[in-house]
């Protein structure tokens, strides 16, 4: 977590991306795992892309910031009726953060 923190605080100097850094602070890894496992994230997206489903995640595409991804999330999460707590859906947005879109998990 420490070195997390020091490198977006080295890659991110601006205001904007240091308020967005804290949408994601702190979060439950390992809950966004297991909520996204038990959720058959995975296994849809890949009946859509094929792959292993990650080609599903587009950074460049019109999901471009943390806030963005989080909004995504919990729009996913209201229309599949999963019922998730709101920290449990920053959870999992952190985790597909962390893997694929990389807007604050700066590698
Ligand atoms: C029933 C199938 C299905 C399930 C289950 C599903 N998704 Fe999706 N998801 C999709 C489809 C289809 C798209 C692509 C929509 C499009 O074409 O823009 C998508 C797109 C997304 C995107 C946006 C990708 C991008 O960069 O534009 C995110 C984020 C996402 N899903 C997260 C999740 C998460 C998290 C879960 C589990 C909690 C989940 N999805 C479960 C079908 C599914």
């Amino acid at each position: 977590m420490k070195t997390t923190v020091a490198a977006l605080a080295l890659a991110t100097p601006m205001v904007a991306a240091a308020q967005a850094a804290a949408l994601f602070q702190g979060a439950d890894l390992a809950l966004g795992e297991k909520l996204i496992a038990e959720n058959k994230c995975t296994a849809c997206h890949i009946r859509r892309v094929g792959g292993d489903g990650s080609a599903i995640y587009r950074p460049q595409g019109r999901i471009n910031t943390a806030g963005a991804l989080r909004g995504m999330v919990d729009y996913c999460s209201t229309e599949l009726n999963l019922g998730l707590f709101p920290e449990e859906v920053t959870a999992v947005a952190a985790v597909l953060d962390r893997d694929h879109y990389r807007f604050e998990h700066k590698r």
